[in-house]
């Protein structure tokens, strides 16, 4: 038995994990999967009746008794410095030590891509962002708060194990996936300690690789590559901040952030799977929301707790909506929300 927990969380994160959840019980059933669901009602909602993110054990009860964990997003504008959301979210992706942020930039029909003359296979890349280190670690401070001479820091830092892991699993990513080429990208011509870091450990792990092509872009060069030539890349490795902002860009390659999954991974211990995009408060309710990042996100999920075959077959039915407009407004349907998920279940099995 493998037991998945389903946080729906916030905003448009209820709308689309309602599709997602129809749709992994549906593989489940017609691939005989040994899945068994606990939903959980942490978000907003909770946070503001009780003052807590996540009950004190809950990230063990998680560590020790859960294949995965299923979120579908965060963030209300009750709470508008996040707290909930971070104290969920980041608190799984660091206390759960999920240090690939795994986030595939695939375009399933070209009539979604924002780009001229791009097709399906010029984009199709997956992005390694590290995801438990960098600015992201909630180190700093503020003094002289509210007044002219105030001073805010934010502290970041990388390690040689943190920098070499994520590099590692994205060579070995490539490797085992046919990709020829690792591009790394970093601001190392600025950020002389913690980016040259990366660039040594980089070269170092690489080394281990003769057969995959070790490539290199800055930052900013290697955005402006995104949207001139998307068909370069194969997997890109990046730190966290870096990695969030990239992944949005590569989001509207495939479509926007309804088309856009992700998986927050250790391998061989609980993970995390989440579509890339946000609450969408406005959105929420309303039977718009697109929910293929969340089925897509069901697909990765599916691959990571060894059921590839499951995987695939949610796959195919996303590609076959997408393919057959039987989808949201925003990638050019007329479905909803609801509509569009049964579309899909429809097509497995
Ligand atoms: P967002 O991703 O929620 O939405 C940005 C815009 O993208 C939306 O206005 C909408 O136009 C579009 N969009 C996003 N998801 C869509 C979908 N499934 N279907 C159709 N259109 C979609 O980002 P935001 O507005 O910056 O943030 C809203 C809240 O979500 C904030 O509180 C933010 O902190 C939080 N957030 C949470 C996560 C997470 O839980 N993983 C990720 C990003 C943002
Ligand atoms: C994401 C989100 C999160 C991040 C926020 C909501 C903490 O933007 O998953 O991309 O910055 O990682
Ligand atoms: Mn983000």
């Amino acid at each position: 038995m493998q037991k998945i927990a389903i946080i729906p969380g916030d905003g448009i994160g209820i709308d689309v994990t309602r599709e997602a959840v129809k749709v992994l019980r549906r593989a489940n059933e017609v691939f005989k999967l040994p899945l068994e669901l606990v939903e959980f009602e942490f978000g907003a909602d909770y946070y503001l009746k009780t003052g807590i993110g996540l009950p004190p054990g809950q990230m063990e009860e998680f560590r020790k008794n859960y294949a995965a964990v299923y979120l579908g997003a965060l963030g209300d504008p009750r709470i508008p410095d996040m707290r909930h959301g971070r104290e969920i979210l980041l608190g799984m992706r660091f206390d759960l030590d999920l240090y690939i942020n795994l986030r595939p930039v695939k375009l399933l029909n070209e009539r979604l891509c924002p780009l001229k003359d791009k097709t399906a296979k010029d984009v199709d890349f997956v992005v390694f962002r590290e995801n438990t280190e960098g600015p992201y670690i909630n180190a700093g401070g503020i003094l002289k708060k509210g007044t002219p001479d105030e001073v805010a820091t934010q502290e970041s830092y990388y390690t040689r194990k943190g920098v070499e892991r994520i590099i590692r699993a994205a060579f070995a990513y490539a490797k085992s996936h046919g990709r020829t080429r690792v591009t790394m990208s970093d601001k190392s011509n600025v950020l002389r300690y913690g980016h040259d870091l990366w660039q040594r450990v980089f070269a170092k792990v690489g080394e281990e690789y003769p057969e995959i092509e070790k490539d290199h872009f800055f930052v900013d060069a290697l955005v402006m590559k995104m949207v001139k030539n998307p068909e370069h890349f194969q997997v890109i490795v990046t730190e966290n901040m870096l990695g969030d902002i990239i992944t949005d860009l590569g989001a509207i390659l495939q479509g926007g952030l309804g088309m856009a999954g992700s998986g927050n991974i250790h391998p061989g211990q609980v993970s995390l799977f989440e579509p890339v995009h946000g609450s969408a408060p406005s959105m929420a309710g309303k039977n718009k929301a697109n929910p293929l990042a969340a089925i897509l996100t069901v697909a990765m999920m599916l691959d990571f707790l060894g059921h590839p075959q499951a995987a695939a077959a949610v796959e195919a039915a996303v590609q076959k909506a997408v393919d057959e407009k039987q989808v949201t407004a925003d990638v050019g349907g007329n479905l909803g929300t609801k509509e569009c998920g049964d579309f899909v279940v429809a097509q497995i099995g």
